[in-house]
Order: structure tokens, then C-alpha cells, then sequence
């Protein structure tokens, strides 16, 4: 069973829908699982970061937040995408049994389209080149949140339609692993979690900031003694940090009145300083290690390259390319 999955660089760190719904899983996966991969996928955050330095920035923060959430390199492959530029060569085999219809019923280019926003190739792109990382290295397994669910299914189906042109079993189709209970992490406004919504609340942002979007998070006006709503986006996200038996107590509490959504607030603030503190030391001490972390993403990348070499070979060689 091989497990593989990616997350974009586009910020100083990660939030809780990343942790929550993709990196938790990652790192039980590492433990349960002989052969996990995990990257960093600094090619599709080019159709939204146009900054070099920025890029770089944020390509080092995502492998500090994979250190400090307990990703092991001893355990799981930890690499950048642009490491492997044969990614981008399996993009092409697949563009060419991919239908037009397929990319343009997929959710990120429809919105864009429906904001009226100037779509670009690459933004159109986007579920070939996530396809490519997935098949291009036989992953079986791939935790993501419910957003991705569309693109692993898109995977499932270019890969089928690979296999089926050359009459080959060059590409092995994947599986998406998605866990109910943090499958779409509500951000502070109720909508999904998102950078792109600015509304995230940050694994590692300094505590001030934390604090700012924790307090920010939308409720209804419902006074203190009235009930409350225990499906509100607010006790989701207390829900995260809590056992079942604390889930169960605090919605019977919401439901009764007489539970201040101030309250709420300020124990879950301090429900993820204390969850993230241990992570936010050894994310400091990687911190002060550059040269180890790129140390770690190269040989990574090394021991990716290797993987996706004969899976390459076998789909140039099934589509008649080279000698
Ligand atoms: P990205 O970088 O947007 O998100 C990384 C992971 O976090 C999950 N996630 C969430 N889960 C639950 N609730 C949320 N609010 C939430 N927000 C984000 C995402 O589902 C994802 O699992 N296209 C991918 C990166 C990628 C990839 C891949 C993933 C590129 N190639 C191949 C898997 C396999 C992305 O943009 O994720």
C-alpha cells in the first residue's frame, strides 16, 4: 500500500482545515503504512503566487508545518513537486486523453469562471498535473479533505482512460482516504475553511493572531441564556480539540442556555495553543536548521525520482514515445 499526498505553498503556515482534514492523516498513515509520500506543490501554487522569493518562503514553511506536525523523513518521503520535473511530462500523456468536459466541470475552474475572474491555462490544468503526481507514483492511497474528493475521482477516471488508449496497466488507480469527522473544516466565517476566504485560523501564526481569528469567529446574536445551535461552526471547531464525552457535555450545554459563545471562545483559543505547543517547538527548531530541512526535501526528492522513473518508462514505452 503506498500512501501520497500534497499541499500548496501559500502561506507562512498551514490552518486547521489542512491539519484537520489532510495532515493528521498523514502522519498516522507514516506510521501504518510502509511507503507514504508527501510533497510540497510548489508547481500548482503557481497559478496563484506570482513572487519568486514568496514562493520559496512559503515552500520552506509547509515543510517546517510537515516537521512539526510529526512527519518523519525516516518514515515517509518528504519532497518538493518541482523536484521531480517528470511530473510534468506524465501531465502531458494524460492531457491527451483528458476531455475538455472533464476539466471544465471541475469545482476550482467553474468558480473562478462564475467570479468572472481571467481563467489561465494552468488554473484549467490544475486536476492533470494532480493527477500526474498521484499515478506518477502508483500511490493507492490519498488523504485529502472533501474538497479533493472531485479531483482524486478525475485521477481515477484519466488514468482509466490511459490504461484503456494504450491497452496497458501503466497507471494504478487510486483510492481518496477522507475522514468524516474533519472531512470539510468550517473557517470563522462558517464557510470551508480557506485561505482564499480569509477566514483560516493558522497552526502557527503567533498567539496575538491566533487569538484575533478565534475571537472573530461568526456567531449569532443568541444571548447567553439562550440555546444555542451545537452544529454552529463555532462548536466544530471546539469539537476538534475535544474527546466524545467533552463533544457530548458541550452540546447539551448549548442546547440548554446559559453557555456564552465568549466562553466558548476563550477555552477553545486555549485548546489550540495547547494542541499545537509541542508542534510549534520542533517547528522552531527546524527553524533554526534550514540547511537540514532542504537537506531533507533533496533526498527526498532523490528517493521520489527513483519511484517515478519506471512509472514514467512504462507509459512512454505503452504509448510508443522513445525507442
Ligand atoms: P491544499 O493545499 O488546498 O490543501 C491541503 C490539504 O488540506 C485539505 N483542506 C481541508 N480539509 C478540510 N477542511 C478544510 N477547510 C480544508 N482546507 C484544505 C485539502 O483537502 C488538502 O487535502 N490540490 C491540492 C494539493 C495537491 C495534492 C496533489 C493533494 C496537489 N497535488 C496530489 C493530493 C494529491 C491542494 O490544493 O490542497
Amino acid at each position: 500500500m503506498r500512501v501520497l499526498s500534497g499541499t500548496k505553498p501559500t502561506g507562512d503556515s498551514l490552518h486547521l482545515g489542512n491539519y484537520f482534514g489532510a495532515l493528521r492523516q498523514f502522519v498516522a498513515l507514516q506510521e501504518q503504512h510502509a511507503e507514504a509520500l508527501y510533497f510540497i506543490a510548489d508547481y500548482h501554487s503557481m497559478t496563484t503566487i506570482r513572487d519568486a522569493e514568496q514562493r520559496r518562503r512559503y515552500t520552506l514553511s509547509v515543510a517546517l508545518d510537515y516537521l512539526a506536525a510529526g512527519l518523519n523523513p525516516e518514515r515517509a518521503i518528504l519532497f518538493r513537486q518541482s523536484d521531480i520535473p517528470e511530473v510534468c511530462e506524465l501531465t502531458w500523456l494524460l492531457s491527451s486523453v483528458t476531455p475538455m468536459g472533464m476539466l471544465e466541470r471541475a469545482h476550482a475552474y467553474k468558480a473562478a469562471m462564475d467570479r468572472g475572474e481571467s481563467v489561465d491555462h494552468g488554473l484549467f490544468t490544475y486536476p492533470v498535473l494532480m493527477a500526474a503526481d498521484i499515478l506518477l507514483y502508483h500511490a493507492d492511497l490519498v488523504p485529502v479533505g472533501q474538497d479533493q474528493k472531485q479531483h482524486i475521482e478525475m485521477t481515477r477516471d484519466m488514468a482509466q482512460r490511459f490504461n484503456h488508449a494504450y491497452d496497458c496497466e501503466a497507471l494504478v488507480l487510486p483510492e481518496p482516504y477522507i475522514m468524516k469527522d474533519s472531512a470539510i473544516v468550517p473557517g470563522t466565517d462558517g464557510q470551508k475553511m480557506s485561505k482564499s476566504y480569509d477566514n483560516t485560523i493558522a497552526m502557527f501564526a503567533g498567539k496575538k493572531q491566533i487569538k484575533k481569528s478565534v475571537m472573530g469567529i461568526v456567531t449569532d446574536s443568541n444571548g447567553v441564556d439562550e440555546p444555542k445551535d451545537p452544529a454552529a461552526p463555532i462548536f466544530q471547531l471546539w469539537n476538534l480539540f475535544s474527546g466524545v464525552d467533552d463533544q457530548k457535555a458541550m452540546a447539551e450545554r448549548a442546547r440548554a442556555g446559559g453557555l456564552g459563545y465568549g466562553e466558548v471562545k476563550k477555552d477553545l483559543l486555549e485548546r489550540i495553543l495547547d494542541f499545537f505547543s509541542e508542534m510549534r517547538l520542533r517547528r522552531e527548531q527546524f527553524e533554526s536548521r534550514p540547511d537540514d530541512v532542504e537537506a531533507i526535501l533533496r533526498q527526498g526528492a532523490e528517493k521520489a525520482r527513483a519511484m517515478a522513473a519506471p512509472v514514467l518508462e512504462g507509459c512512454r514505452l505503452a504509448a510508443g514515445l522513445g525507442s
